[in-house]
């Protein structure tokens, strides 16, 4: 069984099926009603495969394949410190918690270690690309993006650019380091991985507060320069909102900073997106900007409740993001649980509803579960700029994908003959629609058994 999105609210569920995937992690065809013995006899001979030069990985009764989950948005310096924030909001949550522990990753050998479990943890929940913030320092960065390399995980990888707003110790000294220094860490990049088949260098600005214009107008050149993506937050939180509107007197939302200073680009990822003016998103929407929506981040550090429906309504493509350690979970699988949540919290009556407001009205809003899994994968790769490649199990997309198990529970009540000892119990009564919902809801990494990139396995639940 191969389950995938195939549009927004569409979950597609291909049973007897195979899928065969060549040396270099591509699906080169996708057969269905096609048992074991079919594909071995009929398939395999049609591509000219012998049987003893491939590999066969069987979902058994029950398990499916997944896409790999996109984290479209998390920072990976700031892992040690998933589910520490108190009741910290994001200014005072940068200062007291974030910026000291990313300024101690100038340090390699913890820089080593807390990516090596960052990519790790995430790998293991199912999450087969991220796109990555790290930190300012060159070599910590350049390190985030040979361990992605080394384990396998597909990644957009960011040195962080800022100038102003933390510990002197902690900034860029000028606009042109901002863009040296990230031009240092595209030159690694492209010399570990030629041709960004798996890691790809995105700029980073970390956000407007903390980058002079001076420094976002250089990194906007060098976007043009170079045609790779950037990545960076907007309208988190009313504190920060106002903070730009000091910063910039002159202009007129948090959106068109970013337009005047040439980073509103289609290739942009703009993280949570809460507080936007409808002129703003249109603004978003007509650049073909992208949004990652962390709904764990903005529910932990109190920052909001972004409007995903009205986003999606305006054509502009959402993806999800842990956010780490804004959001206190490194799952894609609890993104999508709490996107579904936050998404039934707009729609109940309260004060941002008119009293007028219908039942129809307010439903609308809501995401359901194929939804929310549309957004964790192929919506997520929209995002990210793969759509091409990644996202679904189409002929001529790569491999990256998860073999989900859920538990079976026994007929005997001794309970022996358990298949699984996961928190999904499935009695065999439910649908496969019913099946997923319970995923979603109660599934964690203990069902991801198997993880695959470009056809490469990278985790495997022992
Ligand atoms: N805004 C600026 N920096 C950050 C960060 O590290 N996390 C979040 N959630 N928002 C930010
Ligand atoms: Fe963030």
């Amino acid at each position: 069984s191969f389950i995938h999105s195939v549009a927004l609210g569409q979950l597609q569920y291909l049973h007897n099926t195979a899928i065969c995937v060549n040396s270099s992690g591509k699906i080169v065809a996708v057969k269905q009603d096609c048992d074991r013995d079919t594909a071995e006899q009929t398939l395999l001979p049609q591509l000219g495969w012998a049987l003893d030069s491939v590999t066969i990985t069987t979902a058994q009764d029950g398990q499916f394949f997944f896409p790999g989950f996109i984290d479209t948005h998390v920072h990976a310096p700031q892992y040690p410190n998933v589910g520490i924030f108190g009741k910290s909001t994001l200014l005072d949550w940068l200062n007291t918690y974030t910026f000291p522990m990313e300024s101690s990753m100038a340090c390699l050998s913890k820089a080593r270690r807390v990516y090596s479990q960052c990519i790790r943890k995430s790998l293991s929940h199912g999450t087969t690309t991220a796109s990555y913030f790290a930190t300012i320092h060159v070599p910590a960065t350049n390190l985030l993006a040979d361990l992605c390399l080394s384990m396998g995980q597909r990644a957009f990888v960011g040195r962080v650019c800022m100038d102003q707003l933390a510990p002197d110790h902690y900034l860029d000294e000028s606009p042109e380091q901002s863009v040296s220094r990230t031009r240092e860490v595209i030159n690694h990049i492209q010399s570990v991985d030629p041709e960004y088949a798996l890691i790809t260098p995105i700029i980073t600005p970390r956000f407007a507060p903390s980058c002079s214009g001076q420094t976002m107008t250089a990194l906007g050149e060098l976007q043009k320069e170079t045609a790779l993506p950037v990545q960076t937050h907007i309208s988190e939180n009313n504190n920060e909102i106002n903070l730009v509107k000091q910063q910039f007197p002159g202009i007129e939302t948090y959106t068109d900073v970013y337009d005047q200073h040439g980073l509103l680009t289609d290739k942009t990822i703009l993280a949570h997106a809460i507080h936007l003016s409808e002129s703003e998103a249109d603004l978003i929407s007509q650049r073909q900007s992208k949004v990652a929506h962390c709904p764990c981040s903005n529910s932990s550090i109190t920052s909001g409740e972004a409007r995903v429906r009205w986003l999606l309504e305006k054509g502009i493509s959402v993806g999800l993001g842990t956010d780490m350690s804004g959001g206190y979970s490194p799952s894609i699988l609890e993104a999508a649980r709490l996107a579904s949540l936050v998404s039934n919290h707009l729609a109940m009556p309260g004060v941002k509803w008119p009293e007028n407001a219908t039942d129809e009205e307010r439903n609308k809003v809501k995401l359901s579960v194929e939804e929310v899994l549309h957004l964790a994968t192929r919506g997520g790769a929209e995002v990210v700029g793969l759509q091409d490649r990644i996202g679904g199990f189409d002929v001529g997309k790569e491999w990256d994908a998860q073999l989900i198990k859920l538990n079976a529970v026994p007929e005997a009540e001794d309970g022996v003959g358990s298949e699984y000892g996961g928190n999904v119990d499935v009695f065999g009564w439910e649908t496969w629609e019913e099946r997923i919902a319970k995923w979603l809801y109660n599934g964690d990494d203990r069902n991801t058994s198997r993880v695959w990139v470009k056809g490469r396995l990278v985790h495997e639940k022992k």
